[in-house]
């Protein structure tokens, strides 16, 4: 007796159960989108004006994920026309890094090429320090 009303209820609460179970593949890499670039790039990459830039899948050169992976590792230097500067980030580890570069990826690549943590470790090897 005390379920019979409530079944439309219990499906929709077992639909959103289910749904919330699927695995969101980037959602590390989400999050430390949030934590690392968003106070920069903004939260949908669109950048402020000319001091900062907006992303796309050219600017994160992401054909050529090491060069993406050196940019964030190593940051850029001041640019003397606006005064800003990208500052490098040693705080993401081999697994965050991969998990960003694959959000990214997946966010703004029209064909993602997914990496794998030992991809990041040999690109981040081939980085330059100065
Ligand atoms: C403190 C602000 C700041 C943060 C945080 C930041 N950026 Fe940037 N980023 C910049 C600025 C400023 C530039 C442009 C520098 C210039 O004009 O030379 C830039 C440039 C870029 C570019 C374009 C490079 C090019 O050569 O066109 C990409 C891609 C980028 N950032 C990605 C990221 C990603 C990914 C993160 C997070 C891991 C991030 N940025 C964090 C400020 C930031």
């Amino acid at each position: 007796m005390l379920f019979t009303l409530p079944y439309p209820l219990l499906t929709i609460f077992l639909l959103l159960f289910i749904g919330g179970c699927q695995p969101e593949p980037y959602s590390q890499g989400e999050v430390l989108y949030k934590y690392h670039c968003e106070n920069c790039h903004m939260e949908d990459g669109s950048g402020l004006g000319k001091l900062i830039p907006h992303l796309d899948s050219s600017r994160l050169t992401l054909s050529d994920p090491a060069k993406l992976v050196c940019l964030i590792h190593n940051g850029l230097p001041v640019n003397k026309l606006t005064g800003q500067k990208m500052p490098a980030n040693l705080k993401l580890n081999e697994v965050e890094m991969t998990n960003l570069v694959n959000f990214l990826g997946s966010k703004y690549a029209a064909n993602p090429q997914t990496v794998i943590v030992t991809d990041i470790k040999k690109m981040l090897a081939g980085c330059q320090t100065d």
